[in-house]
């Protein structure tokens, strides 16, 4: 083996390494963004203010809401009931690990 496949190797290695824990972090803040912010009135995905509006995939999909977009939505222009969560609450790539946190949860 010359000296050129190790470094490739090595870069392989290191870079995957690297991918992977940004993944990881990426879900976890998702998680631990949603208990901050929204678990006060979503407990588990529920509502404790309007029970007619869970975080339930179909409950969300009979409201039109299929997407994380769909969610960032509601945050940034909220019913009636919500706190508004703008740019410098929750940044838009913040809002969107949220946001696919809830629709990948919440069943
Ligand atoms: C102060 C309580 C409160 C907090 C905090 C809160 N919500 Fe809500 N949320 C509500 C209420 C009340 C509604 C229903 C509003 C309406 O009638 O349209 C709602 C509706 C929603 C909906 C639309 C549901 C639907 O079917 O139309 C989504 C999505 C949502 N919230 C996501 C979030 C996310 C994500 C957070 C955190 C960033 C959050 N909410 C924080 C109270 C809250």
């Amino acid at each position: 083996m010359n000296s050129r496949s190790i470094f490739l190797i090595v870069f392989t290695l290191l870079f995957s390494a690297l991918h992977a824990e940004a993944d990881a972090k990426g879900r976890l803040s998702g998680e631990k963004e949603f208990e901050k912010h929204c678990a006060s009135c979503h407990p588990d995905g529920a509502n404790t203010i309007n029970q007619n509006k869970p975080l339930k995939k179909e409950s969300l999909k009979k409201n039109g809401i299929t997407n994380w977009q769909g969610i960032v939505a509601v945050m940034r222009q909220p019913g009636p009931g919500m706190i508004k969560f703008d740019q410098q609450t929750i940044p838009d790539k913040e809002a969107r690990a949220i946001a696919e946190y809830v629709l990948k949860t919440f069943k």
